[in-house]
């Protein structure tokens, strides 16, 4: 049986840690996949990872779309969560809704993320089966708001906000919350105060399960990463390394050899 969003809130009941990672195509959804990661997030840091926008705002649905069904074409077991992109929920509620039913019947996700304390929604989601995942902190489509990537929530009023609306979207039906760059011991308090599971994104070790980009994981990002991201690997490197070996071996007649030739 593929995980389902009862697994994630027994998982929180074990206290056994999870995580859950981005994936916008095929193949990396199967790698990730086989290798047992539970929930995989069609984030619509897509915008920035994959395609180049310098912010998640220009995202488009249909964009969004096209790459959910890739990954739901490689992963046979892990909970799909489709992001829901900037203004397909917030002008209003039935556009929440009919985007948020495309996510599941053309993206072949299992469930859709949104940012910021939309309770009518959540609500509305959950009353017509759709399994919602909130996400408190720093929201990126928010990030004119809050006049850059800042961390939220270090003040006693924005904490006891978070605080709050981490509640009422619990209340309202959410199955887990994304908790992104807050202070890890408000992290940490809200974690506590909820039976769903939190998934933390520089949020500190108090969270429930952990959340990071894909690219930012195995060091396929370019530049310095932000403070909470630990790189695995070095992908960019490595993929610089083969492409120049490549072309080093064809300028100097080694590549195709008889091995790679046909006769
Ligand atoms: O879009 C995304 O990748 C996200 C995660 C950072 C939680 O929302």
């Amino acid at each position: 049986m593929p995980v389902s969003i009862h697994d994630l809130r027994a998982y929180k009941e074990r206290r056994e840690r999870f995580v859950m990672l981005t994936a916008y195509d095929h193949p990396t959804a199967q790698v990730l996949d086989e290798a047992g990661i539970p929930v995989l997030l069609v984030g619509d840091s897509l915008a920035q990872v994959v395609l180049g926008y310098d912010s998640t705002i220009p995202v488009t649905m249909d964009e969004m779309l096209h790459h959910c069904r890739a990954v739901a074409r490689g992963a046979r077991n892990a909970l799909i969560v489709g992001d829901m992109p900037f203004m397909s929920y917030q002008a209003s509620l039935e556009d929440g809704l009919r985007n948020a039913g495309r996510f599941l019947k053309e993206g072949g996700a299992h469930s859709v993320k949104i940012e910021g304390p939309q309770l009518d929604l959540a609500s509305a989601l959950s009353e017509r089966g759709i399994p919602v995942m909130g996400h408190l902190g720093l929201t990126p489509q928010s990030v004119h708001l809050f006049g850059g990537y800042k961390v939220q929530g270090r003040s006693e009023e924005q904490a006891d906000r978070i605080k709050a609306w981490s509640k009422e979207l619990e209340e309202a039906g959410a199955f887990a919350l994304v908790l992104e760059c807050v202070p890890a011991a408000l992290a940490e308090q809200i974690t506590a105060s909820l039976s769903i599971p939190t998934i933390g994104i520089g949020a500190g070790p108090g969270c429930d399960a952990q959340v990071l980009v894909i690219h930012d994981l195995v060091g396929l990002t370019p530049g310095p990463a932000p403070k909470f991201v630990k790189r695995y690997a070095d992908v960019r490197g490595q993929i610089a390394e083969a492409a120049k070996s490549f072309a080093a071996d064809v300028s100097a007649g080694a590549y195709p050899d008889d091995e790679h030739s046909y006769s």
